[in-house]
């Protein structure tokens, strides 16, 4: 039994509107090297903030969010450098937010949460909280210093 016309043609134009998505997914992810945040299993360690400097080019930052400020609040690091943030709160759920770096994530006690920036410009990052949090949820924010 044939295949009525327009129902060839319906069953084509699927199949190119999927192919169409698939293919500016891929091409979205290669363009802004999308970086998919993981969440690691808790660990007290990253509950300390901190900076560590592995090499000239490399570093971790533990960062620890809570009513309402990130702590570390200032990180300074060369150009060209690699930076995997831990992320986790000490209280309740906050954002953690670089719009210039394309990082959106949360800050959730009890968890942690990673994800690797390469900070390949000179300038001030700012993170940002952008989950509501209280009160000083509109102060709540940290600067990333690159070459600065
Ligand atoms: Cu922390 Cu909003």
């Amino acid at each position: 039994m044939a295949i009525d016309k327009i129902e060839k043609r319906i069953i084509f134009s699927s199949m190119a509107v999927m192919g169409l998505f698939v293919f500016s997914l891929l091409y979205a992810m290669k363009k802004y090297k999308s970086n998919v945040p993981e969440c690691l299993p808790y660990d007290k360690a990253y509950a300390e903030p901190k900076v560590n400097k592995l090499d000239d080019k490399t570093y971790q930052v533990f960062s620890v969010a809570s009513m309402w400020q990130f702590q570390p609040a200032e990180i300074y690091i060369p150009v060209g450098s690699e930076v995997d943030f831990y992320v986790t709160s000490k209280d309740v759920v906050h954002g953690f937010n670089i719009a210039q770096k394309n990082v959106n994530m949360m800050a959730v006690y009890g968890s942690i949460n990673k994800t690797t920036v390469k900070f390949d410009k000179p300038g001030v990052y700012d993170i940002v909280c952008h989950e509501y949090c209280g009160v000083g949820h509109q102060n709540m924010h940290a600067q990333v210093y690159v070459n600065y």
